[in-house]
């Protein structure tokens, strides 16, 4: 199984990243190979100015178009998720998720906003034709502690709610359908 991950903050450090990263081992003592992305990868006046063909989005295109999955993280900015993620989603083929499971995460500075995956990002999800979005894990800034050595560390609520989120997110990889080689030629 291949999972991308896509971290959607604009900022360093980060915590949302800090779920990616978390899931990504996750998935990784499972034997899942992961493909890391972040908006650093890209050039921003390609994603601020929508140039379609940016290299590196094409790259992300084409890895997305191999891949089982995709994980994607972000914070929530004014009671949505980043703009800076909207620009890199907005670049991408109209089916870019087509046959591929998603896992949200998203961390925002009060619970107050937790829907914002499903009310903002969700629909980005379906127009590109994801086939199945998984219920995400959302954190308020209060259950992650950045300053913890060696790593960042999650309160046990939050590390046991993405545990569940990562099994299920497993499980709908196992079973999603696969993606037939004529539709990986059209795609590439
Ligand atoms: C520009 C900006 C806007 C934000 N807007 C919201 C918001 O509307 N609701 C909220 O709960 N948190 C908001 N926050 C707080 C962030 O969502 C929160 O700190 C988050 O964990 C940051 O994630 P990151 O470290 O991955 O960037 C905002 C933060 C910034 C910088």
């Amino acid at each position: 199984m291949h999972v991308i991950s896509l971290a959607g903050s604009p900022r360093q450090p980060s915590r949302s990243s800090v779920l990616l990263r978390r899931s990504e081992q996750w998935l990784q003592q499972r034997g899942v190979t992961i493909t890391a992305y972040n908006l650093h990868d890209f050039d921003a006046d390609d994603l601020l100015y929508a140039n379609f063909n940016s290299p590196q989005i094409k790259a992300l295109a084409a890895e997305l178009a191999r891949a089982d999955g995709l994980l994607i993280a972000t914070p929530v900015y004014k009671a949505a998720y980043s703009g800076a993620l909207k620009t890199l989603l907005d670049l991408l083929p109209e089916r870019a998720l087509d046959h591929k499971v998603v896992l949200p995460l998203a961390t925002g500075g009060s619970i107050a906003h937790m829907l914002a995956v499903d009310y903002a990002l969700k629909p980005v999800l379906a127009a590109l034709k994801a086939q199945e979005v998984l219920h995400g894990v959302f954190a308020d800034d209060s259950q992650i502690e950045m300053k913890a050595q060696p790593q960042p560390t999650l309160v046990p609520a939050l590390a046991l709610r993405l545990e569940e989120a990562l099994e299920s997110f497993y499980q709908a990889l196992d079973r999603r359908t696969p993606v037939r080689t004529s539709q990986l030629q059209h795609i590439a």
